[in-house]
């Protein structure tokens, strides 16, 4: 159990350096950007993704959190987890696999929706931009 970094350490790593924050071109075609809140406390967070069209796979990714250590921490890890992925992969991406890997508590759990809401909510945007990208990706895999 020692050698189990706990809560505290993992969501404090991503807390005092978050991954990839910032904010890309939300006018620009290939980006696609999801604003999300969390209904249990009001919290808010805009996640973008910039997409390889060639692939539909996620090349960059940005976030801002106006929440909590743990939805900033959420979103960090999240980050480097859709990067590389692709759209398909990213939009199965589950809020318990990110809880679960910073080990969150069941009151952080809705902190951690608000990244997978954020993510679903950027591809989608992205889909909606891009209308010939979901039937690739549908018809792809
Ligand atoms: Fe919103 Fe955590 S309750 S910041
Ligand atoms: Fe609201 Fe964490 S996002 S308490």
């Amino acid at each position: 159990v020692g050698a189990v970094r706990s809560y505290h350490e993992r969501v404090l790593d991503h807390y005092s350096k978050p991954r990839n924050v910032g904010s890309m071109d939300k006018n620009a075609n290939d980006v696609g950007t999801g604003l999300v809140g969390a209904p249990a406390c009001g919290d808010v967070m805009k996640l973008q993704i910039k997409v390889d069209p060639n692939t539909n796979t996620i090349s960059d990714v940005k976030f801002k959190t106006f929440g909590c250590g743990s939805a900033i921490a959420s979103s960090s890890y999240l980050t480097e987890l859709v990067r590389g992925m692709t759209l398909d992969q990213a939009s199965k991406v589950k809020n318990t696999e990110i809880a679960k890997e910073l080990c969150l508590p069941p009151v952080k759990l809705h902190c951690s929706m608000l990244a997978e809401d954020a993510i679903k909510s950027a591809i989608s945007n992205y889909y909606t931009k891009n209308p010939s990208a979901k039937s690739t990706n549908l018809g792809g895999t």
